[in-house]
C-alpha cells in the first residue's frame, strides 16, 4: 500500500539539474530556516543551502538576496581512506525519504569498497518548537572490520547565487562546541552557527581547513557494530532578539539540546507537528494520488509558516534557496494567507505583521515612484525593509544577455490592495481587531491614500479610472482599466471606509489618534467617493465576457503553441516590450479569472463560466499561480473534470518538480508555496465549497468524481470546526472548546452548530 505520509526514492540524482530539483523536493524547514534536501556529505556544488528567513544581504551591485548560513549539518565518511559520496562510484544502494508527519528527512546509503560494505543512516529535522535548532542522528555500520574516518562539523563553504554574503568568517572551538561565524557584507549583521555532538567513539582531532570547522574521527570499526552519534546545530543572527551575544545564544542552544538528547528533542518537535496536522490536515478518501499530493503541499506550507513574534512573511520560493531574491510577493496574501487564516490564524497574523513592519518601506516607495505618490505602495518584491527589490530591468533576454525593461515594480499597483484585503480578512474571519489597532488600520488607510493619488477622475464620464497598470497577466504592461486591479482598488476604498466605521464604533480614541497621526481626516470623503465611482470593467451584455483591460478584445488571436514555435530560445520571455505575447490575446496567467476567484461571492456561476471559457484557451499558465485560480472557478460553475485536472497539476508542482527554472535568463528554481496554498484552496473552497465572511461560514460541496469523502478543518472567529463531506452529506463537528453556537449554511440550509455536538445534513440527490 502506498504510504500517504512520505515521499521516498531509491534512485540517485544524476547530474546538477536533478540534484537541484531534488534539493527542493526533499527540503525541510521550520519557519526560521530551510534546509535543502541534500545529503550529509554534499557541499556548495550540490547546492546545499540553509536559507534563513528575514535576513538579507547585497554584494556590490548584484541582487540582494536572503542569507544562507554555514552548514552545521555536514558529515562525510571515508572508508580505508576513500571518501564516500552518492556522487561517486561506490554506491550499492540508496534510499532517501521525507516524512510528512514531522518533516524529518532520512537517508540510508550502502557503499562498498575493497570487499567491505559501509552503511550510513541519518535522520535530520529542524526543530518545530526551538526555531534556531537543527538535530541529526547519524550512524555507520561496516560489514568487516575497517578503518573509517568521519569528518563532521560546520561547512562554511556556502552556496550563494549572488554572494558571498558572509565576510570576516572565523572558526573556533569553545570547549566541545564548534563555532563558525561571519558578518553580512552590507549591514554587518552577525550570523553564527554552533555545533555540538555526543560522539564517543574513535580518536578525535579538531581541524579548521578553509571555511570548514570540523572534528575528524579515526575509528577502527568492528564488523557489524553500529556507531551512532547525534549532532545539534543552532543558527543565530543579529535579527534574533536575545539578551546575550548571538554566539553565546547559539552555544547555549546546542548545549541544551545535547543535554536533552535526540529522543527528547524529537519528541517535542513531533508533538508540535501533531498539533499542526490536527489543525490542518485534509483527508481525501477514494483518491490516494490527490491525497498524497495535497498533503505534501500542506506540509510545505506548515514548514514555512513564520515563527511566532518574528513578523516575517513567506517568500515566493519559500525557504528553498535564494531564487527570486527571497522576496515576498502578492503570492503570500492571495495564495498562502487563506490557508493560514482558515487553519492557523496565529501564523496568518504574523504574515500581516510583516506588512505592518514594512509600511515605511511602502511609504518610501510611494514617494519615489513616478512623479511621487502618497500613502503606501507596497514593494512588488519585498525583503527586510519593504523597499522594493524588484528592478526596472527584471528579466534578461537569454538570446543576447540584454536586460529587459519590465513594469512589475512601478505599475503592478494591485499589490497594495492585496495587502489591504488580507489585513481586513484577518479581522473579518478571526473576529480579532487587535491587528487593526497594532497598525493594520494604518496600513489600510495608507493603501487607500496611495490609490487616491494614483487614480484619475474622468470628467466626461464622471468616474474614476485606473490607468497605466500591470495586472496579474504580466505579458500586457501599462494597460488601462485592468479589471482585476480596478476591483482590488475599489475594494480597498470600501475596506478603508469600513475600517474607519469599525474604529469609530469600537475604538473612537484609537481612531482619533490614527487620523491625527496620518493627517488624513480630510481625505476620508475622497475614499467614499472613489469607492462609489471607480470604474470596474463590466461584462459584455451578450457574451458575459469581461474585457481584461481597455483594448484587450481587439488584440490579435493566437495560441500558446504558435508563440512557442516562434521562440528563438527555449527560455525566451514572452512579455516585456517586444515579447511575442504582447500584441496577442495570449496571457501569462489568470487575470479576469483571478478576479472571479478572489471575489467569488460577487459573480454568478454563469458569468464565471463565460469568462473561464473565453480566457482559458488564451492562457499560457506561465506562472504557478494560474492553474489553481482556473481550478477553483471551474469547480464553482461545475466543470469538475477540469477543476480536478488543474487541482492535481497545482498540488503536484513541488512533488514532481518538473517546473520551469528560468524566466528569461533569471534562475528561479525552488519551491512554490503559492501553488501549495492554491491546492489547499481548490480542495476546501473549490470542492468543499467553503465561503466564509464576517457573518457566517457557508459550505456548498461539489466533490469531484472519485472522491468519496473530503474532510478538513476550519478556524473561524476563534473557534474550530471539522467538516466531513461525502457525496450526500455534510457533517460539521464544532470543537467542544468552542465559545458559542455558530450557524453554518450547509448547501443553503442554516444549521446550528453547538460546541461538541456534531450535526449532519443531507444534500443533493441521494443515491
Ligand atoms: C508571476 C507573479 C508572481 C511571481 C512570483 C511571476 O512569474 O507572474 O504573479 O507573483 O512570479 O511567484
Amino acid at each position: 500500500m502506498r504510504d500517504l505520509w512520505s515521499i521516498s526514492t531509491a534512485e540517485l540524482a544524476d547530474g546538477k539539474e536533478s540534484i537541484m530539483r531534488r534539493g527542493n523536493v526533499y527540503q525541510i524547514a521550520n519557519g526560521y530556516m530551510g534546509y535543502r534536501g541534500t545529503l550529509d556529505e554534499f557541499g556548495p556544488q550540490q547546492l546545499v543551502g540553509i536559507t534563513l528567513a528575514g535576513i538579507f544581504d547585497r554584494v556590490g551591485s548584484a541582487w540582494r538576496e536572503p542569507v544562507n548560513a554555514p552548514n552545521g549539518g555536514f558529515t562525510s565518511v571515508a572508508l580505508e581512506g576513500v571518501e564516500l559520496s552518492t556522487l561517486g562510484k561506490k554506491v550499492v544502494r540508496h534510499r532517501q525519504t521525507l516524512r510528512f508527519a514531522n518533516a524529518v528527512f532520512e537517508r540510508e546509503t550502502e557503499f562498498a569498497s575493497k570487499g567491505t560494505s559501509l552503511t550510513i543512516r541519518s535522520a535530520r529535522f529542524l526543530s518545530a518548537d526551538t526555531p534556531n535548532l537543527g538535530v541529526i542522528r547519524f550512524s555507520i555500520t561496516c560489514s568487516n572490520a575497517a578503518k573509517v574516518t568521519v569528518r563532521t562539523g560546520i561547512d562554511g563553504n556556502i552556496w550563494d547565487l549572488n554572494g558571498p554574503h558572509l565576510i570576516q568568517m572565523s572558526a573556533e572551538r569553545r570547549e566541545s562546541v564548534l563555532l563558525l561565524q561571519g558578518l553580512t557584507s552590507e549591514a554587518s549583521k552577525r550570523v553564527v552557527v554552533a555545533e555540538a555532538t555526543d560522539l564517543s567513539f574513535g580518536d578525535e582531532v579538531h581541524e579548521i581547513k578553509g571555511n570548514r570547522n570540523l572534528r575528524v574521527i579515526n575509528l577502527r570499526a568492528e564488523a557489524g557494530k553500529v556507531y551512532t552519534f547525534h549532532k545539534y546545530f543552532a543558527v543565530f543572527t543579529d535579527n534574533d532578539a536575545v539578551d546575550k551575544p548571538v554566539a553565546e545564544a547559539a552555544i547555549e542552544a546546542v548545549r541544551q539540546a545535547k543535554t536533552l538528547g535526540y529522543e527528547a528533542c524529537m519528541a517535542s518537535h513531533s508533538a508540535e507537528w501533531r498539533k499542526r496536522w490536527d489543525q490542518s490536515d485534509v483527508k481525501i478518501e477514494g483518491d490516494n494520488d490527490a491525497q498524497h499530493a495535497l498533503r505534501y503541499s500542506i506540509l510545505q506550507l506548515l514548514m514555512v509558516g513564520p515563527v511566532k513574534g518574528s513578523a516575517n512573511s513567506i517568500p515566493a520560493r519559500a525557504l528553498s534557496g535564494q531564487a527570486y531574491k527571497g522576496a515576498i510577493f502578492w503570492d503570500t496574501e492571495m495564495f498562502m494567507f487563506p490557508f493560514f487564516l482558515h487553519t492557523h490564524p496565529e501564523k496568518a497574523i504574523e504574515l500581516m505583521r510583516y506588512r505592518i513592519k514594512t509600511l515605511d518601506g511602502a511609504r518610501r516607495k510611494a514617494k519615489t515612484e513616478g512623479s511621487g505618490y502618497r500613502g503606501a505602495f507596497y514593494a512588488w518584491e519585498s525583503q527586510e525593509t519593504g523597499d522594493d527589490a524588484c528592478t526596472y530591468f527584471n528579466i534578461g533576454d537569454p538570446s543576447n544577455g540584454r536586460q529587459l525593461r519590465t513594469y512589475f515594480r512601478d505599475k503592478q499597483v494591485h499589490i497594495s490592495g492585496d495587502v489591504a484585503i488580507a489585513m481586513w480578512d484577518y479581522f473579518r474571519l478571526s473576529g480579532d481587531d487587535s491587528l487593526l489597532l497594532e497598525g493594520g488600520a494604518e496600513v489600510i488607510l495608507e493603501c487607500a491614500r496611495f490609490y487616491c493619488s494614483y487614480i484619475h477622475y474622468k470628467r466626461d464620464k464622471q468616474r474614476y479610472e485606473i490607468l497605466d497598470v500591470v495586472g496579474p497577466d504580466e505579458y500586457h504592461e501599462r494597460v488601462n482599466n485592468n479589471a482585476f486591479t480596478s476591483m482590488v482598488v475599489k475594494e480597498t476604498f470600501t475596506i478603508a471606509n469600513e475600517t474607519v466605521r469599525h474604529l469609530r464604533r469600537e475604538h473612537p480614541k484609537a481612531l482619533r489618534t490614527l487620523l491625527r497621526k496620518l493627517r488624513i481626516k480630510g481625505e476620508l470623503p475622497n475614499f467614499r467617493d472613489a469607492a462609489r465611482r471607480l470604474f470596474v470593467p463590466k461584462p459584455d451584455a451578450k457574451t458575459g465576457v469581461i474585457e481584461q483591460f481597455d483594448g484587450y478584445l481587439g488584440l490579435r488571436e493566437s495560441t500558446v503553441e504558435e508563440l512557442k514555435a516562434r521562440m528563438l530560445h527555449p527560455n525566451e520571455y514572452l512579455g516585456a516590450g517586444q515579447g511575442l505575447a504582447v500584441p496577442t490575446k495570449i496571457i501569462k496567467q489568470a487575470d479576469v479569472v483571478m478576479m472571479l476567484s478572489l471575489f467569488r461571492t460577487r459573480f454568478s456561476a454563469e458569468l464565471k463560466k463565460a469568462n473561464w471559457e473565453y480566457y482559458e484557451p488564451r492562457t499560457e499558465h506561465g506562472s504557478s499561480l494560474s492553474a489553481c485560480a482556473y481550478a477553483m472557478v471551474a469547480a464553482e460553475f461545475g466543470n469538475l473534470d477540469f477543476a480536478y485536472k488543474y487541482f492535481l497539476k497545482t498540488a503536484k508542482i513541488d512533488l514532481e518538480a518538473k517546473y520551469r527554472v528560468y524566466a528569461g535568463s533569471v534562475f528561479m528554481g525552488g519551491s512554490h508555496p503559492a501553488a501549495n496554498g492554491g491546492a489547499w484552496m481548490t480542495a476546501v473552497f473549490g470542492f468543499g465549497g467553503v465561503q466564509a465572511d464576517e457573518n457566517r461560514v457557508a459550505i456548498n460541496p461539489r466533490l469531484c468524481g472519485k472522491w468519496r469523502r473530503l474532510q478538513f478543518n476550519l478556524a473561524y472567529k476563534g473557534d474550530a470546526f471539522r467538516v466531513n463531506i461525502t457525496k450526500t452529506s455534510v457533517r460539521v463537528d464544532a470543537s467542544p472548546s468552542n465559545s458559542r453556537v455558530h450557524t453554518v449554511l450547509v448547501a443553503g440550509k442554516p444549521v446550528k452548530c453547538s460546541p461538541g455536538r456534531p450535526v449532519t445534513v443531507k444534500y443533493g440527490r441521494t443515491r
